[in-house]
């Protein structure tokens, strides 16, 4: 549009960190996320890997610098026992992943592997607990196992497999979606379960600084997160989890790059809820939790859709195009913006699943769109968040309307503002002027990521289709600066 939408940046109104973990991943046992993607075996001899990780992947998510990881999942946590996964491989027991396909999984990447990978990839790692079909014992033991410095029966065993050190685990998940594949269990019900593994789940680390994550609501189910704010002490909660993915509809969520205008404008809506989400289950965590010791935890995010055709339709592979650049985007700042209470979060998932950053076919591997955006975005990792206001402007199609723009802003620890802007419009640019209260803009320099169609992806034959590039129609006008967004257009800006 011709109109120039003003927007302003409280460039000295900064208050709270954007914390780096709100830029976490998620890795679970579920179709080529682990086997076939991560890992790919210790004796596999055409794809370099280290103790069977692939390389590759390790290069590309170190560069991501991606905060914190989560496994073993998801659905597949509540049926997970942690102690099939450790001890000489050959001797392992199988499992079947009844959630995911109903394969049989050989264990071969287990607490060890996973542990030890997330010191290659220089990232934390984030422990989902079984609930559903474990016991509190189980978990203790893991806690003990993966912690514990001294002798201890746990201790003394993860030594007998090779690891002296304790890995000392902060982050714990104490179930997952316990309203459903967790065991369906009621709000009353899960907040007296999590108050008893809660209780136990302390007091092994070192510094005991375990950060206990519980279940939480899916969507807009805010009397989930009430009664749990309600009935759980607050001595025994850290963070307070949410779910929330971009469908159009469970039953039909249609092809993730075969898409009309209409399918772009409902898988925007249903992610634009986000910032009604989680603006909602914050205000609960407020009324109970008034002084913001409890984190919002949206540790499962990001876009859905079919799977791709002759695909196993348990494995949940995608593919990833503009619109998930838009969903990341979005999402990302609604995030950042609401770092007062979000202090992590984890999309789902790294490799192979969902809203993937990294495909893998064989030997070859590439980066999604979405990946580009979250490299675009990390210079937001714990810098302080700078409010922003500005009146926003409709995209419409067929008579319904969304918010067409995005925007946040941080102040990095050496001083650098980023501002990262998200235009969703299918066809319009946009034009803003961005007004700082303290700094005059001298100069700037930018990356966008657009392309020429929505379902633009990339593929194994051409990996670089959709990549970012240097962004140049900016403008600095009375210390203002001015910027063109093009229709469907990321764009992070470092002012200078
Ligand atoms: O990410 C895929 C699945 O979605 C997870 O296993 C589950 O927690 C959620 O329903």
């Amino acid at each position: 549009s011709e109109a120039q939408q003003k927007v302003t940046i409280h460039d000295k109104e900064g208050e709270y960190t954007i914390s780096k973990h709100i830029y976490g991943h998620f890795a679970e046992h579920l179709g080529r996320c682990i086997y076939d993607g991560f890992y790919v075996g210790e004796e596999n001899k055409t794809i370099p890997n280290t103790a069977g990780v692939r390389n590759d992947i390790v290069e590309a998510l170190k560069a991501l610098k991606v905060p914190n990881l989560r496994w073993p999942g998801g659905c597949f946590a509540d049926t997970y026992h942690w102690k099939d996964g450790i001890g000489p491989k050959e001797d392992r027991p199988t499992i079947v992943n009844q959630w995911w396909g109903g394969v049989t999984e050989d264990n071969s990447f287990g607490t060890h592997d996973f542990l030890n990978m997330c010191e290659l990839l220089e990232t934390e790692p984030y422990l989902s607990g079984n609930v559903g079909s474990g016991t509190v014992q189980e978990l203790i033991d893991w806690v003990q196992y993966t912690n514990h410095e001294g002798r201890s029966p746990m201790a003394d065993l993860r030594k007998e497999n090779g690891r002296a050190e304790p890995w000392n685990v902060k982050y714990w998940g104490i179930g997952n979606e316990a309203w459903g594949c967790g065991g369906n269990m009621t709000a009353e019900y899960y907040s007296d379960e999590y108050r008893k593994y809660a209780t136990f789940l302390s007091g092994w680390s070192n510094d005991s600084g375990i950060f206990r994550i519980a279940s939480g609501a899916s969507s807009s189910d805010y009397e989930w997160t009430e009664v749990l704010m309600k009935n759980i002490k607050h001595s025994l909660i850290e963070g307070m989890a949410l779910h929330h993915y971009a469908v159009i509809d469970w039953n039909a969520k249609s092809s993730a790059s075969d898409f009309t205008e209409k399918h772009y404008f409902e898988s925007m809506e249903s992610a634009l809820e986000m910032e009604e989400l989680v603006t909602k289950h914050s205000a609960i965590m407020d009324k109970y939790d008034p002084d913001n010791k409890i984190a919002l935890v949206v540790d499962e995010w990001g876009g859905w859709y079919d799977v791709e055709p002759g695909t196993n339709p348990g494995f949940l592979y995608q593919q990833n195009t503009m619109r998930d650049v838009m969903i990341a985007g979005t999402t990302l700042n609604t995030f950042n913006n609401h770092a007062r209470r979000v202090k992590m979060a984890n999309l789902a998932q790294t490799v192979n699943v969902l809203q993937a950053v990294i495909l893998t076919d064989e030997e070859k591997m590439i980066l999604t769109p979405t990946y580009h955006v979250m490299k675009m975005y990390n210079v937001h990792q714990d810098a302080t968040l700078l409010p922003v206001e500005f009146d926003n402007v409709d995209y419409t199609f067929n008579g319904k309307s969304l918010p067409a723009l995005s925007v946040s802003a941080s102040r990095n620890k050496e001083g650098v503002v980023h501002v990262s802007l998200v235009n969703i419009d299918a066809s319009e640019s946009h034009k803003l002027s961005l007004q700082f209260d303290d700094v005059n803009v001298r100069g700037a320099e930018g990356t966008i990521l657009t392309s020429k169609k929505l379902q633009d992806h990339n593929t194994f034959e051409n990996p670089a289709k959709v990549a970012p590039k240097e962004f140049k129609d900016f403008s600095v006008k009375k210390g203002n600066l001015e910027v063109e967004l093009p229709p469907f257009s990321v764009v992070v800006i470092a002012l200078k």
